[in-house]
Formats: C-alpha cells, structure tokens, sequence
C-alpha cells in the first residue's frame, strides 16, 4: 500500500516537472484554437484544425493539422502568437491548392511537411521568413509541377527536400541551381522524363538522391556531373536502356547504386571505390558477356534477378576478380539451365549466399563436374523452384551451412551427398522423393542442424529401410516438418508384425501335431484351417510397400505428435517445439 502511494508520488512529480520544462505552450495554443473555432461557428467551422504537440522524441513542440481547407487552417496558423519556437508543422490530407506568401508569419520551424494535399504551387517569398531556419521540406504526393528555384534560393539551411509522387517532368539546371547545402533530394515517382546535363552540378553537398519510379530512359556523361560526395544513388523502376557509364565515373563515396527495373542489356562499372551494393535486377541482360564490374573493391552485394540469363560461363565473372569483398549474389529468377563447372572461379573465395532459385536447373554438375562444389566459402545456396531431379554425392562445399532444394523435382539423394557437412537449415520439401539411403542424414549432427523440412515428397515405406522415420524421432528436438499424407516415415509397423506371425505360426502347427494324433477328420478339418491361415505368409510383409493409410495404428502415431505439437523432454536439451505439420 505505502508503496503505490510512494510509487504515484513520484510519478506525479515526475510528470509535473516534464510539464514545467514547457509550461503550458501546447495549453495556450489550444485555447487560441478553440476562441477560433468558437468565433467561426457560424460558417460551420466546427472543429479544432490543429493539435498541438509537445513529443519527448526528437520532433520536439509540433503542429498537426488534417482534414481542412487553406482559409481554415491559415486562420489556425495564424492563431500563433509570433516568434514561438515550434520545431515542425505537418499537414496532411488537406486541400491547400496554392501555399499562400504569409505562411509563415508568425512561426519559424525547421522542419515543415504538406502530404498529401492537392498543393501545386507556392508563392514566392513563402520561405523568406524561415529561411535561416527550415532544414527539412516535404511536399509528398501532391500536384507540383515544377521545382522554382527562386522559392528555395531563400532557403540557406535547407538539407532535406521531398517531393517524391508529385507531377515533376523534367529536371534542369536552372531547377536545381538554388539547393547548395541539400544532401538528401527524393524525387522519387514523379513523370521525370528528362534531365538536362549538369543539373545537379549546384548540389555539391548530395548525399542521397531517389529518382526511382520516373521515366528516366536515357543517362548521359553528363547527367550526374558534380555529384562526387553521392552515397546513395536509386534509379529503379525507370525506363533507361542507355547509359553512359563515365555518368557514374566520380562518385567515389557511392555505396549503393540500384539500376533494378530498368531496360537494361548491359552494364559496365568501373572504378567506384566505395560500392558496396549493386541492383541490377529485373532488366533484360541475357548474356554475362556484357557485365563488366571493374575495381569495385568493396561490393559486397550483387544482384541480377530477374533477368534473362540462360547459362554461367567459365570466364563470364572475371571482372568481378577485383572484388574481394563479393559475399552475396542473387541470380534468381532467370532462365538459366547451365553453369559450368569453373564458373565462380574468380569470386569463388569470397562468396557466402548464393541465390538461383527458380531458375531451369536440372543438375549440380555439368558434364559429370559439379560446378557449386568449388565454391568453397560457400554458407547458404538458394535452389528452390529449379527442375534438379537428382542430388549425387561430392556436389556440395564443405562449408554449406544451409542449402534450399524444395520445389524441385528430387527423386534420388547419394548416401554421401552430405557428407562432412555440418548443415543448420535443409529444405528437401515439395520434391519427388520416396526413399533415401541409409545413413544419408548420418553427417546431420544433433548439435548443427536446426531446420529440417522434408514435406510434400512421395515417402514410401520399405520394410527393412525405415530408417528415416527412426531417425526423425531422434531429432525431434529439432524444427522438423515431416509429411501427413504421401507415404510413411515413422515406420514401427514392420518389425513387430513379422515377430507375431512368426509365434503365431509355430503355435498353428503345435496344436496342429497334437491334434493329427487325435482324429483324421479334425487333422484335415485344421489341416483346411492351416491353409486358409497360411496363405499371408507366401507374401512376406518385409517385400511390400506399405502406403502410410493402410494402417490406422501409424495413421494416429503422426496425428498425434501432430495434434500435440510435441513438447519432447530431451535430457539437458530443454523443449523445442516440433513441426510436424507441412509447409504451405
Ligand atoms: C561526354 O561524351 C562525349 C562523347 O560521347 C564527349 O564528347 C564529351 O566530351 C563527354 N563529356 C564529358 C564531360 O566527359
Ligand atoms: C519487373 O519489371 C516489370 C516491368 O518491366 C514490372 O512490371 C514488374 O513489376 C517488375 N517486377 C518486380 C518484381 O519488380
Ligand atoms: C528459357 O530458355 C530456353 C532455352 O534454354 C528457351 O527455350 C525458353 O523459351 C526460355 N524461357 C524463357 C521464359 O525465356
Ligand atoms: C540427438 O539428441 C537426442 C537427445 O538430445 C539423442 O537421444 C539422440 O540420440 C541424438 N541423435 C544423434 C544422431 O546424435
């Protein structure tokens, strides 16, 4: 009791004193709103148009107004008394068509955002007030056509600008002669079509700049002229088939380029000494040939998804021999059906991920060599969605730590094709196996492997080699989908069954000795019986292939594990969930 009462105390003084750093600011703007909504009643001003807020995070005293048309939340604005410091203003979901001159009178914030709110145009002089204040601009998705570099020439401090999904079309020089201290420019989704040469030679301090979402076709030498500080670069989702790579020749701080949905056949980087992520993905390259990545020291990742790639060549990476760094590269969703076996020679040591899903492979070698096998730095190979219909032994690194081969068309696994692995992650499911070696899982040690999904295959169930179900319920401590339906994996059906027909049998013919004795008639009446009780046993159960329906007792030992989502006690171990359900 006395130690809520205390608790409360302080929480009291605690909240008194937050109060006090900003007395009442919120507090007086909030009446001054409430004398003009009850001032304005009359022409159906019914409501409040801004909030004031007084946030512990970095956006400090702010304003939000929603919902209003210009007139009304002018009025709002107005209401402030002159020279308080409010540190942002955000409008959103308004109809503020044209931002009038006076905005600004009686508030100087750094930061101002109008989303969302039909604005076109600002008039001149709008930023006069603010301009040794304002650091940051949003004017995102609304109806700006052009950018008036007479608007932003005021603006000394200006680091920030936003007018992504707005209707720019073109971008100039002249546009953009005014924005000297900006380092971050999101021009992102708008109908830009074309930018002069040297346009953003008056943006020496440009850090980030997004021109994905345009219409860009075209980049020339002289595009990106002056951009030399640039880290991050997005022209995705453009149109551009034609570049002049010099464009790119200065920017030694780039660190991320992405080209990725373009139109791109070709692509030829050289010298960015600070790259570390390249997007190329979803352009029209169908030939390696035409990538050259020269002395990118630093990249770490490559992308070319989503291209028309049909085969890796042997010398087809060597340019990339200049990129030690190289760890992962994505080459999903092409329609590549070879890979030589010499392949990743030059990036070989260095990479760690590598991606081809859902491409045309049917193999890990290439005429009789595997070609991932050399990769010998290798953690994680992405293999999903290819028509790879048999895994041999030796095809695999050493190093692999884990290795997604569902949804391929798998109908045989070696005994040794996992050997000396230590593998955490193995994704077999949704293939065409119905039976491994003995011993295949063997190398999959208790204390690595965590994942193991062999769902959606056509298991059958071999008497004699039911060793996989065995060794499922071993590792049942593990993340473990085994399959419901198709086929049977925890198999304990065999054994017991032979050992039962073969007491029953010898006690048959026991009694059956015993009873020739006794009678002729009763000897051929058992004798009739005999053979009718005989007859299964000229097909000895361990021969057949037993679908996992046939015996209810195996039905429900799965269902139940399945139903219960098994908590196993493992000595030491403590409990893991066990997935016994398949993967959708
Ligand atoms: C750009 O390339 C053209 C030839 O395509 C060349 O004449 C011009 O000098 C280059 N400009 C710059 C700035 O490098
Ligand atoms: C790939 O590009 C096409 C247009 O070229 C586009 O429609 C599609 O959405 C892009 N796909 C992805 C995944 O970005
Ligand atoms: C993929 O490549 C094969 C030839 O290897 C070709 O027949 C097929 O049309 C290609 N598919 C696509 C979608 O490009
Ligand atoms: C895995 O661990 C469990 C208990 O922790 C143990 O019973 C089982 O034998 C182990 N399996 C292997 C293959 O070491």
């Amino acid at each position: 009791m006395s130690h809520l009462s205390l608790l409360l105390f302080f929480f009291c003084l605690f909240s008194f004193s937050k109060c006090a750093v900003q007395p009442s600011v919120c507090d007086r703007f909030e009446k001054e709103f409430k004398r003009i909504v009850d001032q304005a009643k009359d022409t159906g001003f019914k409501q409040s148009p801004c909030g004031c807020f007084d946030s512990e995070s970095e956006d400090g005293l702010w304003i939000g107004c929603t919902g209003k048309t210009l007139p009304h939340l002018y009025d709002a604005l107005k209401a402030f008394p002159e020279s308080t410091h409010i540190d942002k203003i955000h409008v959103w979901d308004s109809s503020c068509n044209i931002v009038p001159s006076e905005f600004f009178q009686s508030f100087r914030p750094s930061s101002l955002i109008i989303e969302r709110s039909f604005v076109s145009l600002i008039r001149q002089g709008t930023f006069v007030p603010v301009a040794f204040r304002l650091k940051s601009i949003s004017l995102a998705v609304n109806q700006i056509k052009e950018i008036d570099p007479l608007l932003f020439s005021e603006l000394q401090r200006l680091e920030k600008l936003d007018m992504s999904r707005n209707k720019l079309s073109a971008l100039t020089q002249y546009a953009l002669s005014t924005m000297k201290e900006v380092t971050e420019l999101n021009l992102a989704d708008n109908d830009i079509s074309s930018i002069e040469d040297n346009a953003f030679i008056f943006l020496p301090k440009l850090k980030k700049l997004y021109l994905r979402g345009n219409k860009i076709s075209t980049i020339t030498n002289g595009t990106f002229k002056g951009l030399s500080d640039l880290e991050e670069l997005d022209l995705s989702r453009n149109e551009i088939r034609s570049i002049n790579w010099e464009a790119f020749s200065d920017m030694k701080k780039l660190k991320w380029l992405d080209l990725g949905t373009n139109r791109l056949t070709a692509v030829e980087l050289r010298g960015l000494i600070s790259l570390q992520r390249l997007l190329l993905n979803n352009n029209s390259i169908d030939t390696l040939k035409r990538i050259s990545l020269r002395d990118l020291p630093v990249l770490n990742t490559l992308s070319l998804d989503r291209n028309q790639l049909t085969t890796i060549k042997e010398n087809d990476f060597s340019s990339l021999s200049t990129s030690p760094l190289l760890s992962t590269l994505a080459i999903a969703a092409n329609n590549i059906s070879q890979i030589s076996p010499r392949a990743f020679d030059s990036i070989g040591a260095s990479l760690k991920v590598l991606s081809l899903q859902n491409n045309e492979l049917k193999s890990l070698s290439y005429q009789g060599k595997p070609w991932v096998a050399p990769v010998r730095n290798l953690e994680k190979l992405l293999l999903s969605g290819n028509s790879i219909n048999i895994l041999k032994d030796g095809e695999l690194p050493y190093s692999l730590k884990m290795l997604a081969l569902d949804h391929n068309k798998l109908q045989q696994i070696d005994a040794y094709a996992f050997q000396a692995l230590r593998l955490s992650h193995l994704y077999l499911n949704n293939n065409h196996l119905h039976h491994l070696p003995k011993g295949t899982f063997d190398p999959l040690t208790n204390d690595t492997l965590q994942v193991i999904d062999i769902s959606f295959n056509d298991w059958q169930c071999l008497c004699g080699e039911e060793w996989l179900g065995e060794w499922l319920t071993r590792h049942s401590d593990k993340d473990i989908a085994i399959p419901k339906k198709n086929g049977c994996l925890a198999l304990k059906g065999c054994e017991e069954k032979e050992q039962k027909e073969e007491e029953s049998s010898a006690w048959i013919t026991c009694i059956a000795g015993v009873l020739a004795t006794v009678s002729v008639f009763i000897l051929l009446a058992i004798a009739w019986l005999f053979m009718e009780e005989g007859k299964p046993r000229s097909l000895p159960p361990s021969k057949e292939y037993k679908g996992l329906g046939v015996n209810s007792d195996r039905l429900r030992l799965i269902n139940d594990r399945e139903n219960a989502e098994v908590t196993e006690k493992r000595n030491g171990s403590g409990s893991r969930r066990v997935r016994f359900n398949e993967q959708e």
